[in-house]
């Protein structure tokens, strides 16, 4: 084994555990991520010593919390290379900033001719809010349509493109199928029609693939969860511009100027859009993950995904009884498939019983997963902490099941 991986290795904790008597073989990253000591260390060292409101300046407490809480801020811009650390909202996660762009552009003076357009490969969550947008406003609703290669079919694109499309709101990477959308020469194309594009970083952020500047999106959203950092904290980008039209979404202290019975004034941005209390321990969780991050040779982690993605999708290919689903080659560390005649929770219960870690089922993916024909995959996932030992592992469990299934 790479030594530099079992140096890595040893900042995840959890990879010690076992089980079912097994050591545990994590291969459900796109699910969720594991979290490294320093992370772990950084919400213990909040809550055993750092514990106090922000943004009231009322002792010395709260202003270092405050001090904490703004420069994970800057954390993020940094890591997103984004303009300006006012770009930076802190959420729940993604599928609170999606909801936040669909409630508040609902406030947009448009008709029931305007569009939204997303994609047949999107998680719930980058649908569920544009419909209640779409139904609340009485707009259409459509999607680009995915190839039989479960890659965004850019003539298709073009063909839904007019002056009546107003949002594009799009993954880029799928969840379900690893696809890595060409994401730069679409929203390129969507300028020229003036469209507001809204991105899905959720399973890119861990990549390596987000850079605001480069990508030129005008908002893009991910999940702390997915890249080493703790539940229940997200980030939402907007460019400023476009970012500071938009009204509050929720209302509450910390984002007003002035309050009177009959009216409020708001903060400007990021505030306005950080009502109450924030997730402080969270987003300073969050900042320790990204700097964990940068401090790992991400050139050589990402050629070990690859690898590792390629060692299972050679398997797969070879064997006469699976199917792979999904086959691009723009490819995140994600592959789905399934055994002919068998039911993927039935896969992933052996693969269980071997202490190995695989989600099944539809992923929130029931458009994509009925374009396909089917009701689910099983899906592996890698992250940086997986090994070439830990593949090989997967696919000799995986020959065991498929013997005991077939
Ligand atoms: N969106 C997460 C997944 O794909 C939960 O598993």
């Amino acid at each position: 084994m790479n030594n530099d991986i079992d140096d890595l290795r040893q900042q995840f904790p959890q990879l010690k555990r076992t089980i079912r008597g097994q050591p545990l073989l994590y291969l459900d990253n796109a699910a969720t991520t594991l979290k490294p000591l320093d992370m772990i260390q950084a919400l213990n060292s909040y809550y055993s010593n750092d514990v106090a409101n922000i943004h009231r300046g009322a002792h010395y407490l709260g202003d270092q919390g405050t001090s904490f809480y703004e420069s994970s801020r800057e954390t993020v811009r940094s890591f997103i290379n984004a303009e300006s650390r006012d770009e930076i909202v802190f959420t729940r996660g993604t599928t609170e900033g999606l909801n936040l762009l669909a409630n508040t552009f609902s406030s947009f003076p448009w008709n029931s001719e305007d569009e939204i357009l997303i994609s047949a490969m999107e998680h719930h969550s980058n649908i569920v809010p544009w419909q209640l947008l779409a139904q609340k406003r009485n707009l259409k609703l459509k999607a680009i349509p995915v190839t039989d290669r479960g890659e965004l079919d850019l003539d298709g694109l073009r063909k839904k493109l007019n002056h009546k499309v107003r949002v594009l709101s799009l993954t880029q990477v799928s969840n379900a199928l690893g696809t890595i959308n060409p994401v730069e020469e679409i929203i390129q194309i969507c300028k020229q029609w003036n469209i507001v594009t809204v991105i899905d970083a959720a399973q890119s952020i861990a990549l390596g693939l987000v850079d605001v500047q480069k990508m030129d999106c005008d908002f893009l959203v991910f999940s702390g969860h997915k890249i080493f950092a703790p539940n229940g904290v997200g980030v939402l980008y907007g460019k400023k511009k476009l970012f500071s039209q938009l009204p509050p979404f929720q209302g509450g202290g910390s984002m007003i100027r002035n309050v009177t019975i009959e009216e409020s004034s708001y903060l400007d941005l990021p505030h306005r859009f950080e009502a109450g209390t924030p997730p402080i321990a969270e987003v300073i969780g969050l900042g320790c993950a990204l700097e964990f991050l940068k401090k790992q040779n991400l050139v050589k982690i990402h050629e070990n995904e690859k690898k590792l993605t390629q060692i299972v999708l050679d398997f797969i290919r070879s064997q006469k009884n699976f199917r792979l689903v999904g086959q691009t080659n723009q490819r995140a560390p994600i592959v789905s498939f399934l055994i002919s005649g068998t039911h993927p929770n039935d896969v992933g219960h052996l693969l269980d019983q071997q202490g190995i870690a695989v989600r099944t089922g539809h992923h929130c993916c029931q458009p994509l997963m009925n374009r396909f024909g089917i009701t689910g995959t099983v899906r592996v996932s890698f992250s940086i902490y997986n090994t070439e030992h830990e593949a090989h592992s997967f696919l000799k469990a995986l020959d065991k099941v498929q013997r005991l299934l077939l």
